[in-house]
């Protein structure tokens, strides 16, 4: 085995000739701004913002609305380099293919394989999400389903052991037997799934008017949250202002970046929408501008309208107008929390198989991932393989796990992107010209020189005026600190090398800050959390050494 090999790079014309214009154009160009704008909506507002938010707000305080705020200058740092990406290589791989473009083979299947967390197991949670709110629109129609059938068996069998009374120990006491095995499992959880599957495996042009339609309806019904909850808004829930200081803040850090998460699943959609290069990185960028309006009014409105320490819960957009005893309002918002999240379902589970089937295309997966339907121009079969990936875990997993592995594995990959925007070749003055005639998305360069050394220094001065012990303490590792200390001192260090090589190579500014500030929110997640992520990698190498990198179309 050559070294060379793995980091073998596919060129961007060779991308451009085989994708959606070229030898495949076998899916149906349907897709307009106003479509991807609206796939971005439909993929981003879902069980983040109905449900992993209250957890947020519990453990931050109103003071989640700066965490909501870094997680969209994050974000928005990386919608400019997957737009960059997205308007140089308009195929529907999404950063497995810039990846492949800018780090070559093996970081483009680590990637691919990290987007799976970001679909396939994000999907997971959102399906346990949706399942939550479907069973209480259930009992506001009198239907009771048993416990049994609605939560997971994990969450169950914890509930036994720690005797916790609830939803979760009722199931373990009642579920029938098998054997000597419970049945537990999340009955609406399953269904959503086939159903969503099924969906998407008939096709896009249907599931967009589908997703459409869905967006209008949670838009509307999350404004009127924000409207009504405005008038219940009493001011003294805000202070404390961030009643758990900042790590408070930064331990919902996965929560409130998976509820921004959806903005970059556009950019699978490349080969099915009529101009790429001009519209893609529009929906993104509308779709995400518009979500953190959104987001950070009301993430406001929740904490104004009661103490944060009653929002720790699974519901709780349902919850704060059960306190205030706005019935009528717990039923529209349980109908617009399925509706959402049944939204972010589709999409998610339209970007997976895409992703795989660009894979296939390369050699890097089977042949059958790129098989696509005759009658209803869908990649079938990775559609299927998405839904047994989505749907099998659902019997043995929880929503707090998936959670955290999601987050994990799609600020991996936005890292990835951000750094394959510095690895870019410049482009000629032709070339730019081109894109500007056309209308083609660029990246504004901003040379990094001495602004970014100069933002470096500005923030130690700012931490060691506010934050004395923050350097001394990153480097006590006794008593256990290891776990919170570890990632932040691997940040410092990326921060100094950048900064190094800001100042040598003349880094562009806007990549250059999005790496940096995704960095920084990985360094909210625990070590356990890494480790398990880890472990996902390992198997992603096995699967690369045994399959990918003898089949490559590199290779021949
Ligand atoms: N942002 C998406 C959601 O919150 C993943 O459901």
């Amino acid at each position: 085995m050559y070294i060379s090999k793995l980091f073998r790079k596919k060129s961007t014309e060779v991308i451009l000739k085989q994708g959606g214009d070229g030898e495949h154009s076998g899916l149906n160009k349907v897709l307009s701004v106003r479509d991807l704008t609206f796939f971005g909506i439909a993929a981003i507002i879902g069980g983040g913002t109905f449900s992993a938010i209250g957890n947020a707000c519990f453990s931050g305080g109103p003071a989640v609305v700066i965490l909501y705020i870094m997680c969209a200058v994050a974000c928005g740092f990386t919608a400019m380099c997957y737009a960059e990406f997205a308007s140089r290589v308009p195929v529907s791989g999404s950063a497995y293919t810039y990846a492949y473009v800018s780090f070559g083979e093996l970081f483009a299947w680590i990637i691919g394989w990290a987007l799976i967390m970001e679909y396939s197991i994000g999907n997971i949670y959102i399906a346990f999400s949706w399942s939550g709110y479907f069973t209480n629109l259930l009992e506001t129609f009198g239907i009771h389903l048993p416990e049994w059938l609605t939560i997971n068996y994990k969450s169950a069998h914890a509930a036994f052991l720690e005797n916790k009374v609830g939803e979760g120990l009722t199931a373990w006491q009642n579920a029938p037997m098998i054997g000597s095995l419970k049945v537990i499992f999340d009955l609406p959880a399953v269904v959503i799934n086939l159903l969503i599957t099924y969906l998407v495996y008939r096709g896009t042009k249907e599931s967009k008017n589908f997703s459409n339609a869905m967006v209008y309806i949670k838009l509307a019904i999350i404004i009127l949250v924000i409207v009504v909850g405005a008038f219940y808004v009493d001011i003294d829930n805000w202070t404390p202002f961030m009643p758990n200081g900042f790590s408070g803040v930064m331990a919902g850090v996965s929560a409130v970046f998976f509820a921004y998460i959806g903005f970059d699943a556009v950019s699978t959609l490349a080969e099915e929408s009529k101009n790429p290069q001009r519209d893609l990185p529009k929906g993104m960028i509308y779709s995400l501008v518009i979500c953190t309006v959104v987001f950070v009014i009301l993430a406001l409105v929740i904490t104004g309208m009661v103490s944060y320490e009653l929002l720790g819960v699974s519901d709780p957009l349902a919850e704060i107008f059960a306190l205030k005893g706005v019935k009528w309002m717990l039923f529209i918002v349980s109908i617009a929390a399925v509706v959402a999240m049944t939204s972010v379902l589709l999409v998610f589970q339209m970007g997976q198989p895409r992703i795989w089937m660009t894979m296939s295309r390369d050699g890097l997966m089977p042949k059958k991932f790129s098989e696509i339907h005759p009658k209803y121009k869908t990649p079938s079969f990775a559609t299927i393989v998405t839904g047994l990936v989505v749907g099998i875990p659902i019997f043995f997993t929880d929503e707090n796990f998936v959670l955290d592995f999601t987050s994990i594995g799609t600020l991996f990959a936005f890292v990835l992107v951000c750094g394959g925007v510095l690895m870019l070749s410049p482009q000629s003055e032709a070339e730019l010209e081109e894109r500007a005639t056309k209308g083609k998305f660029r990246i504004p360069y901003v040379n990094s020189k001495f602004i970014f050394p100069l933002i470096m220094i500005v923030a130690v001065i700012l931490i060691m005026k506010y934050s004395p012990t923050f350097f001394t303490d990153i480097l006590d590792f006794s008593d256990g600190k290891m776990a919170t200390n570890l990632p932040m001192l691997v940040f410092l260090l990326v921060c100094i090398v950048m900064t190094f090589l800001s100042f040598t190579k003349n880094l562009s500014l806007i990549p250059l800050l999005g790496l940096v500030s995704c960095c920084y929110l990985l360094t909210g997640m625990a070590v356990s959390n890494w480790m398990w992520f880890g472990v996902w990698l390992l198997i992603g190498l096995v699967f690369y050494f045994m399959y990918g990198y003898k089949n490559s179309k590199l290779n021949k």
